[in-house]
């Protein structure tokens, strides 16, 4: 069915998708040339050298992740830029964002381009690198604004995991002031964090939401948006978690300068079952909460207070993961799984392709101001997750791509899985093995716009 396509081709026609455009769903073709879109035409008039026959799949914008902890350089025995990439276009990501709490912290411009480097001709997804705050480099945000790969600033407001960390309104004030791009941010609010630390025992998983609590992530989104009022810089919300914090971006005034994601674990899990089931596989920062609140989440992207949807990607070894829960570290692998997730979402009848593309391509590129990516469009880079949306099949452990070797997802049958992968018109990852050599290349971020979402 899939046949003649070699990588970095010079042109290529992928013919008989039905092709998730902005404007709906269309059997059409899509001729690519130079890595990009040039026709969406059935039957295209130019001549391409390859063409793939995918009759029977559906070509979706190859998905935009805009958060993942890819662990190198210093953690590597967890992943590193090649094994994360590579789980990356496994699940049909073709661009990937890569968080700052590494072994150095990225906090500075040598120290991003040392990340850079690292990933070129290792990294299989285009790729930009984030920034990370801490108490003194606020003079140093805006150095990188001029780097193609570089996704803008990361602040965690409560300790995660590593030691980057803004827990104060004066400090957190002077990182909003410093540069342009819009800043990613981990809302926990940091004395309320510790004095939950000292009064809520940490004996099991289940604990977890305990210890940080709804009142955690709410009080932290409050004071970052007060600041934003005052800054009026454009921020980013990362893994949005409760009802609670929904509710304070919906009515406060800065809400135009702010985008938010949530993560495909807040989504599909919830406590307590998720404990129950997973134990301290299923524990991240911010924690998964009770159904009432995953519901709320979905209402939510539905209404466009939250923009978008980001895997929060972080690998952790099973070793590390069997430790007791007080010294256990928090977070969850997905790079590779949130494309099948959603797709399964929409073989339940539960969200539509276009929801999916828009979620998690379109606004990802809007929100950061990516060229030319996030939709299939003549002009675009061509960037394809090619679905089957029928099969049916339950993720195994083989199949993971990333180094920590398991996901919270194996064993549970999914219907509609990414079966090809195309960056920048090379075919990448083909029925579950990669093709050719690393081509990643770093993405081009702007300036944030107002009301994105809205
Ligand atoms: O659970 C988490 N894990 N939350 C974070 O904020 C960081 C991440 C990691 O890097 O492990």
């Amino acid at each position: 069915m899939l046949r003649g396509m070699n990588m970095n081709t010079p042109s290529l026609a992928i013919r008989n998708a039905q092709v998730v455009l902005p404007t709906g769903i269309t059997a059409t073709d899509i001729g690519i040339r130079d890595g990009k879109i040039v026709e969406l035409a059935r039957p295209l008039t130019g001549t391409y050298q390859d063409s793939i026959d995918a009759r029977g799949l559906t070509a979706l914008p190859g998905v935009i992740d805009t958060q993942v902890h890819f662990r190198e350089p210093g953690l590597e025995h967890k992943e590193d830029l090649a094994s994360g990439s590579l789980a990356a276009i496994a699940g049909g990501v073709t661009t990937f964002f890569e968080m700052p709490n590494t072994k150095p912290n990225t906090t500075t411009r040598e120290l991003l381009l040392d990340k850079l480097a690292r990933a070129s001709g290792r990294a299989w997804a285009d790729h930009a690198f984030f920034l990370g705050a801490t108490t003194e480099n606020a003079a140093l945000l805006a150095s990188c604004e001029d780097l193609p790969g570089f996704a803008g600033v990361k602040i965690f407001m409560g300790s995660s995991t590593g030691t980057l960390l803004v827990p104060d309104d004066d400090h957190l004030r002077a990182a909003l002031q410093t540069g342009k791009r819009r800043v990613a941010v981990h809302a926990e609010d940091e004395p309320r964090l510790r004095m939950l630390a000292e009064t809520v025992p940490a004996t099991r998983p289940q604990d977890h939401p305990l210890r940080r609590d709804v009142e955690t992530a709410r009080l932290a989104v409050a004071r970052l948006l007060d600041l934003v009022a005052e800054t009026e810089r454009h921020v980013h919300v990362l893994h949005i978690n409760s009802a609670d914090e929904l509710d304070v971006m919906r009515h406060h005034p800065a809400r135009r300068f702010v985008t938010a994601e949530v993560t495909p674990q807040h989504l599909t899990l919830h406590a307590p079952e998720c404990y129950d089931r997973l134990g301290n596989l299923a524990v991240m920062n911010p924690p998964i909460r009770e159904e009432r609140h995953r519901l709320a989440l979905w209402a939510a992207l539905r209404d466009g207070t939250l923009t978008c949807i980001g895997s929060d990607h972080a690998p952790h070894t099973l070793e590390e993961k069997a430790k007791p829960y007080a010294s256990a570290p928090s977070g969850m692998p997905g790079v590779q799984t949130t494309l099948p997730l959603l797709l399964n979402e929409h073989a339940e009848g539960r969200v539509s392709l276009q929801e999916i593309a828009l979620w998690t391509a379109q606004r990802p590129a809007e929100i950061y101001q990516i060229a030319g990516k996030g939709t299939l469009a003549v002009g675009m880079d061509a960037d394809i997750a090619l679905c089957d949306l029928q099969k049916l099949h339950a993720l195994e452990e083989r199949e993971i791509r990333s180094r920590c070797g398991w996901s919270p997802w194996t064993g549970i049958p999914m219907r509609g899985w990414p079966v090809m992968t195309v960056l920048r018109g090379s075919v990448v990852f083909r029925d579950g093995e990669p093709v050719g050599t690393p081509i990643g290349k770093p993405a081009t971020c702007g300036d944030p716009i107002s009301n994105v979402g809205k």
